[in-house]
């Protein structure tokens, strides 16, 4: 058959796919990084009623639920976009709020990542950070370096635009001060700058609540990830919407500039 007459239809949305099954799913590929910009807490609670802190405090509690289920698949790496350097704009108590989230995440499931062999991690301008924040979040990066399970990669008080401008401000010392040539200057070495060092660029980037745009995300590193977006608010995006996920990715054809 003549397939370029075959009409584009688009991406199977989820009410074409039947429910998905962790079975049925690893028997195709896994993305071994998924990033995910973890969008619409504050419009969940606001259908609710709610003040925008209770979508917040829901949205953790499906971090909780991902975080599991990608380890159950055997995600290697899944980073979650949690603040970005953009975020301080909001109202301070909205801030304040975000700052004390990790405690209150790290409190209540810090035990169970232990367990399940989760290595946690974080990204981002750490210097800006409340020290009650930095100290929760340093605890638990302590407390699973050995894991050898899913790297839990938090990205916090990050932006992708301060990350590469921080990386090409070392990179002009190295070079000044002799550590690096700059005919050295390689996109692998230029990587080796950046806070994803020893991790892997994403494969699938998902982002939830309807916006399409990366928000200052990873600019790097997503050169070639294949991206699905959805319209579930993040406090409503669970397991089966993972899988969706992840069915959609195991239909595309990943080319990187080939054929
Ligand atoms: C995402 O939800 C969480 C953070 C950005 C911290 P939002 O708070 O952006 O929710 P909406 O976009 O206002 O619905
Ligand atoms: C992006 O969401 C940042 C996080 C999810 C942490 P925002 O809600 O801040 O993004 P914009 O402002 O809609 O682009
Ligand atoms: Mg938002």
């Amino acid at each position: 058959m003549f397939n370029f007459f075959k009409k584009w239809k688009g991406d199977p949305q989820p009410f074409d796919i039947e429910e998905l099954s962790n079975e049925e799913i690893k028997k195709g590929e896994i993305p071994k990084h998924i990033a995910i910009i973890m969008d619409g807490n504050g419009r969940w609670a606001k259908k609710r009623a709610l003040p925008r802190i209770a979508g917040h405090h829901e949205g953790m509690k499906v971090v909780r639920k991902i975080t599991k289920q990608a380890n159950l698949l055997g995600v290697e790496v899944l980073t979650l976009y949690a603040f970005s350097t953009e975020n301080w704009k909001r109202p301070k108590t909205e801030v304040d709020y975000l700052m004390k989230l990790p405690e209150e995440f790290l409190t209540t499931y810090l035990p169970e990542l232990i367990k399940e062999n989760v290595q946690v991690r974080i990204m981002g301008d750490k210097q800006r950070l409340p020290k009650h924040t930095l100290n929760a979040v340093e605890k638990a990066i302590n407390d699973t370096k050995k894991n050898t399970g899913l790297i839990l990669n938090f990205a916090l008080n990050y932006g992708s635009r301060a990350e590469i401008l921080t990386a090409v401000q070392h990179i002009a010392t190295d070079i000044k001060t002799g550590q690096l040539n700059d005919s050295d200057l390689t996109e692998d070495v230029f990587s080796s700058y950046l806070m994803t060092n020893s991790i892997q660029d994403p494969d699938l980037l998902i982002r939830t609540s309807g916006e399409i745009r990366l928000s200052n995300f990873m600019l790097w590193q997503l050169a070639y990830t294949e991206f699905w977006f959805t319209d579930i608010l993040w406090p409503d995006f669970n397991e089966q919407s993972l899988l969706q996920a992840i069915y959609t990715y195991q239909q595309r054809g990943r080319r990187f500039g080939g054929i």
